[in-house]
């Protein structure tokens, strides 16, 4: 059986809650005799840099290099540290020291669960979000500061092998899911003239080698419309990185809260550890109290499992989830009801079904 070695990294506030419950859910997929795991914590995010001066240290990839994945809660605590300091020192080190440059974020409506709009097709919708540059090179700077002529920049990096390398995987990624085999195109090129119209030029000619993917593009504004009026209509969405954070958020709450929504930050060439995550933040207003719902932290684990190959398990966490939510029994307040944390994760291990048998050959991932 393999053995797939973790690196955890819980975060701040509601980040351990959460990324205990995955971790519940590993070890019980463990004892069910899905794969086997073992992980290590590392304690780092805002109680760290109080702590060191530093939210991770500065060689974080050469610890985590030799894990087969990593695994994080949220990270954050802007009550004590601003909060670029954990993007800067701990989040974007790893997405871009690994070159995690496809930040995949599946977004579903899960029957069962309330959503604040009325929608009655299902939703069923994977943000691709470029994720190595666009609006987050931290290229720029700030001059004459404290000063009436102070002036910050901050520039959008947009390049023909980043656009193109993340819109080929949102058109294979198209391809294996197998669904409406559709790719979008979020973009802004009616204003923004140079870096947008390149990823506008780029998707074009990549489309020209997926003649099976019906594709289309959309400015962001109009998108975010989008995302609310017909959500339903989506089935691979591909932005730039700010824009991708953006829609992905909202697309999640469109399907009843972002407690609910997972992501995988990857590199298919798979020289570097994947890192997987809830999209959500450390929701520092609800930390400590239990309530935190761990769902969207337990389907990054199954996100993790499908990327490590173990599809099975994967999907056994997927089916559990969907029983939970569709039964409705047990909600978290973000839902609509009182369980805890604990509760929920109580519900899922219940709902985890024993591996099929053994000879069953698991199938492709789908990230
Ligand atoms: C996300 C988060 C991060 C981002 C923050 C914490 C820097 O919002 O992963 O979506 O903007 O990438
Ligand atoms: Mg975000």
């Amino acid at each position: 059986m393999n053995h797939h070695r973790i690196a955890v990294i819980p975060g701040d506030n509601s980040g351990p809650e959460v990324a205990a419950a995955g971790l519940r859910v590993l070890e019980r997929l463990q004892a069910l005799g899905y794969a086997r795991f073992t992980h290590e914590i590392f304690p780092w995010g805002a109680r760290h840099f109080l702590e060191t001066g530093r939210a991770a240290p500065e060689n974080i990839c050469a610890i985590l290099r030799d894990f087969d994945a990593i695994y994080m809660g949220a990270h954050g605590d802007p009550a004590h540290v601003p909060d670029r300091i954990g993007s800067q020192q701990l989040m974007h080190p790893i997405r871009k020291g690994f070159d995690l440059f496809a930040n995949v974020r599946p977004v579903k409506w899960y029957a069962g669960t309330e959503i604040p709009l009325k929608h009655s097709d299902p939703i069923d919708v994977v943000v691709v979000r470029e994720n190595t540059e666009g609006e987050y090179t931290a290229t720029g700077g700030r001059v004459h500061q404290g000063t009436a002529d102070e002036v910050a920049i901050q520039a959008s990096v947009v390049s023909r092998r980043g656009a193109e390398r993340i819109m080929r995987y949102a058109f294979e990624l198209a391809r294996r899911r197998n669904g409406k085999k559709y790719v979008h195109c979020v973009t802004k090129s009616n204003a923004l003239s140079y870096t947008m119209v390149l990823w506008d030029e780029v998707f074009a000619h990549v489309a020209a080698d997926y003649p099976d993917i019906r594709t289309a593009k959309s400015h962001v504004d109009a998108m975010s419309m989008y995302v609310i009026t017909r959500p339903a209509s989506f089935d691979v969405v591909v932005a730039t990185n700010l824009m991708g954070d953006i829609i992905s958020d909202e697309a999640a709450c469109v399907c009843g809260s972002i407690g609910l929504a997972a992501s995988a930050n990857i590199n298919p060439s798979r020289h570097t550890p994947a890192l997987f995550e809830p999209i959500h933040g450390s929701a520092s207003d609800i930390a400590g109290r239990g309530i935190a719902n761990p769902i969207g932290a337990i389907l990054a684990a199954g996100m993790m499992l499908d990327w490590l190959g173990e599809t099975k398990a994967s999907r056994a966490v997927e089916a559990a989830v969907a029983m939970v939510l569709a039964t409705g029994r047990v909600r978290t307040p973000d839902l609509g009801g009182h369980a805890s944390t604990a509760d929920m994760t109580d519900a899922i291990l219940d709902g985890l079904p024993p591996p099929p048998p053994s000879g069953s050959r698991q199938t492709a991932g789908t990230y």
